[in-house]
């Protein structure tokens, strides 16, 4: 598929898109009346610009599409509204299709394109059946009417899809097509093409390295665990920021094991992993002046007889014991070690962790928000802006020290588990807070319920790769602050 800027549409344009939003609903609809000699009356009739909606009308041998984008979105609301256009009408668009951006705000651009290229995942990977090849996506043309060049954002929208729909592919992956070597090797073809170093300790290699809590996670499954360290550094970089990402491949629970209902799920477990993998190489294709270090603990939480018992005390790279009175509360042993190896071997001025940690977040804040953890305020708001820019969503919650009692051990330094039916995500982030190392500036984002989500597009929940956007919004910031701070 191929993006080309225009100050016309071609004769041979065989369906146009008009994007309208509810601000100045009928000055636009005149302007569409215009381009396509449909009666603006109808118009005005059938189009209401609600959140995607889709308004299909023929004129001129032409497929028009008036699609509406609500009031004042925000950018997940256009990508989302031109996701599901092509999604749902993708076998039907021809072999060119136009967009208007006239009348648009011209960063819009990089979201319509961003969501166009959304529109072209296909959830039926495992079909046996064959599905019919669609010649647009392979060869098509989308004209974008606008009056000024705007290939940079054409380029970012497109960049950033492609990682999104590579993650979407990880993320939708069962068990038994993804083990932590899957991700590790991801990692590795994603650093030789965008030119970024990774290594990947093995168990062996974690064993000397001393990531006991993660190797201790993994000691129930038939794949290894593996500790991927990722390195961007930009030209002209001056900020470090480190980024830990949960990597569990399947979170049966372990010994303390879950009911079965939605345990099927649980191949979603890696959606920090998922943020963290796409962060990175997203800011290295837009070759951002950043240093980035990105680390994803990786493992499958599995029942065996090898697989640790409720009870055992285990070790941890930043030297402390752990009572694990819970082997469902695996995410926050491997990010332990994470944080810890990230702060002592690369001291990064900004860390922050990305997990599909606990049930409690999602019964806290629902499916619609990520939980923010951070006792640094000026970073609470700064993730909490570039959620807002985004559209993903951050809601701030408390990390008040009475929390740190309910995860007391008498035998071990900290237990893993509250043993209560409240308040979990906060303890999560409290445990984790253990081993971040007095760190200054450190957030926890517990993703449980953004990182798989519904859709209008398929029947089940699917992975939605949340955070990526924000993380390459916040990084994107920070970088520009630098270039402010030298100014002055
Ligand atoms: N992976 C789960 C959290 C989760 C739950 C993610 C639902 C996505 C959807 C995590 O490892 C877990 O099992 N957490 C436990 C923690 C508890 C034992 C303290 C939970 O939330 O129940
Ligand atoms: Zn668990
Ligand atoms: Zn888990």
């Amino acid at each position: 598929m191929n993006f080309l800027t225009v100050s016309q549409f071609s004769a041979d344009t065989q369906t146009i898109i008009y994007p309208v939003h509810k601000e100045n609903l009928a000055t636009q609809l005149t302007f569409i009346a215009e381009q396509t000699s449909l009666p603006v009356s109808i118009l005005t009739t059938e189009v209401k610009a609600e959140k995607a909606e889709i308004t299909l009308f023929f004129s001129a041998e032409k497929r028009i599409y008036v699609l509406g984008l609500g009031s004042e979105p925000d950018s997940q609301q256009i990508i989302k509204a031109f996701r599901t256009l092509v999604f749902k009408h993708k076998a039907k668009v021809g072999s060119s299709v136009g967009v208007s951006l006239q009348n648009l705000p011209e960063h819009w651009t990089e979201f319509v394109v961003n969501g166009f290229i959304l529109g072209t995942y296909d959830f039926g990977l495992y079909k046996s059946e064959a599905r019919a090849a669609i010649p647009f996506f392979e060869n098509g043309t989308v004209e974008l009417l606008a009056s000024d060049s705007n290939s940079e954002l054409i380029e970012k929208g497109q960049k950033m899809a492609d990682t999104q729909l590579r993650l979407f592919t990880l993320l939708n992956a069962p068990s038994n097509f993804k083990t932590p070597q899957t991700l590790a090797s991801w990692a590795m073809h994603s650093g030789e093409k965008y030119g970024y170093k990774v290594r990947v300790f093995d168990s062996g290699e974690c064993q000397s390295q001393g990531l006991s809590a993660l190797l201790a996670v993994g000691q129930g499954s038939k794949s290894e665990p593996e500790f991927i360290v990722m390195e961007y550094k930009g030209e002209g970089a001056t900020r470090k920021v480190g980024l830990v990402g949960k990597g569990v491949t399947f979170d049966t629970g372990g010994i303390s094991i879950k009911p079965s209902e939605n345990m099927h799920l649980m191949k979603s477990d890696m959606g920090g992993a998922a943020a963290v993998l796409g962060a990175i190489e997203v800011a290295a294709k837009l070759k951002l002046p950043v240093h980035v270090i990105g680390i994803v603990p990786t493992t499958e939480n599995s029942v065996d007889g090898e697989s640790m018992k409720p009870g055992d005390v285990i070790q941890s790279y930043a030297g402390k014991t752990i009572e694990v009175t819970d082997t469902d509360a695996e995410g926050r042993l491997i990010l332990a070690d994470g944080l810890s190896y990230l702060v002592k071997n690369f001291q990064p001025d900004v860390l922050i962790d990305l997990a599909t940690l606990t049930g409690s977040i999602i019964r806290t804040l629902g499916y619609h928000a990520a939980g923010l953890f951070t006792t640094n305020n000026e970073l609470g708001k700064k993730l909490k802006r570039a959620g807002e820019r985004t559209g993903e969503k951050l809601w701030r919650l408390p990390m008040w020290e009475e929390y740190a009692d309910h995860l007391k051990s008498d035998i071990a330094d900290v237990r893993n588990f509250s043993g209560l039916p409240h308040s979990q995500a906060i303890a999560a982030a409290k445990f984790l807070e253990v081993f971040v190392e007095n760190h200054p500036a450190w957030a926890h984002l517990d993703i449980a319920g953004t990182a798989y989500g519904d859709t209008d597009l398929a029947t089940q929940r699917a992975g939605t790769a949340y955070g990526v956007r924000l993380l390459i919004e916040f990084i994107t910031q920070l970088t520009k602050e630098n270039i402010n701070d030298k100014s002055q």
